[in-house]
């Protein structure tokens, strides 16, 4: 029986490294990164490369890509390397992909929401989502672009448009909520971050993140005060990277890693592993709103079956009647960017 709170093995891939895992579980899966070159991107190629999930890494980017691609390229590892640069080798880099991330686009600096990226992001996100529909659309697609909130919107009516669109195939990637709540529970409680987890719920961003810490595994206790201030911080720990970085960006470290965890989940999941599990923001009728982040097994056409919410505190119930009114909006606006309303 799966539980909505497993832990899921990849982390173990990463901590452990190429060479302990065991060749019988080699796939080869063709995995693109679309903003290779990027904060994100560069090294979240660098675990994809590392990773014996992957069979072939197509890195994908407006700039820089060929120096990307050679760099990875003498790593000691199967995974195959190439570059596409601009957006006339967009659709070669796409071929045959069963996986593809998108980082691509611009992060906050200090002082922005999440929300003002959308002028930029959304028109990025619209245009490799209707190339995926063209060269891969039985792909996964995972979405880190922000707002996340209105990206997977945007990427679903384009998918649904081209006469494409599989819902149980669509990510926002949301997995570095849930590495966050897992590290600053684990700290409070002097627990191993390692065998925590929370699951986060909702959508990406301020009032929309919504950690289920009641569910925490194991389980934690907090006077009202501690967990108020736990669950805002949570909320708000994008804004705390990006004000440390000064205007140098938003995370990038944390956030490839918690793409690659997200990522070696898909994989692993596409081919037939059983019992994985991943929040993530995908098409929704858990809620009112029409996309939601909750526990998903991952299965391999993608989301085998939406694990829902669970049983909520007063003080859950609370934030996600907060949550709600806003990602609605969110929702609203990518999908009217698409429809142009
Ligand atoms: N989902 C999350 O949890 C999460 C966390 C952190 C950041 N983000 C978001 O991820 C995105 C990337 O952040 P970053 O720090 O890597 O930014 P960055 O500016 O360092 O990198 C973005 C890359 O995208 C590329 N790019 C721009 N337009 C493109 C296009 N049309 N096609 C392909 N590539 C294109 C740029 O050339 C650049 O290399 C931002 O939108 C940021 O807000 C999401």
């Amino acid at each position: 029986m799966f539980s909505r709170v497993v832990r899921p093995q990849t982390v173990s891939v990463l901590q452990n490294g190429v060479r302990s895992i065991s060749t019988s579980s080699q796939r080869h899966t063709k995995v693109a990164v679309l903003g290779a070159s990027g904060g994100i991107g560069q090294p979240l190629s660098l675990l994809m490369k590392q990773s014996p999930l992957v069979s072939e890494l197509s890195l994908y980017d407006i700039v820089n890509t060929p120096g990307v691609a050679a760099d990875l390229s003498h790593i000691e590892t199967p995974a195959k390397v190439k570059g596409y640069d601009g957006s006339n080798q967009l659709k070669d880099a796409l071929k045959g992909c069963e996986v593809v991330i998108i980082p691509a686009g611009v992060p906050r600096k200090p002082g922005m929401t999440r929300d003002d990226l959308f002028n930029t992001n959304a028109s990025i996100v619209r245009d490799l989502a209707q190339a995926c529909a063209e060269v891969c659309p039985k792909a996964i697609i995972g979405i880190i672009s922000n707002p996340v909130n209105s990206t997977v919107p945007i990427a679903s009516e384009v998918l649904q448009k081209a006469g494409v669109y599989d819902p149980n195939r669509v990510f926002g990637v949301s997995t570095l909520d849930v590495v966050r709540a897992n590290t600053f529970i684990a700290e409070a409680k002097g627990l191993d971050p390692t065998k925590v987890n929370i699951p986060v719920v909702g959508g990406h961003s301020g009032v929309t993140i919504i950690p289920l810490i009641s569910q925490a595994t194991p389980s934690v206790d907090f006077p009202k005060d501690q967990l108020k201030a736990l669950t805002e911080r949570i909320q708000e720990a994008g804004t705390e990277v990006v004000k440390a970085k000064a205007g140098a960006g938003s995370a990038t470290l944390s956030m490839a890693y918690a793409g690659a965890r997200f990522a070696f989940s898909v994989i692993r999941a596409l081919k037939g592993e059983q019992n994985i599990v991943e929040c993530a923001y995908v098409r929704s009728n858990v809620t009112e709103a029409k996309y939601f982040a909750t526990p998903l097994l991952l299965g391999p056409g993608g989301i085998q079956k939406n694990l829902g919410l669970g049983k909520l505190s007063d003080f859950e119930s609370e934030l996600l009647k907060a949550a709600i009114p806003e990602l609605k909006k969110n929702i609203q606006k990518g999908e009217d960017f698409v429809n142009k309303k």
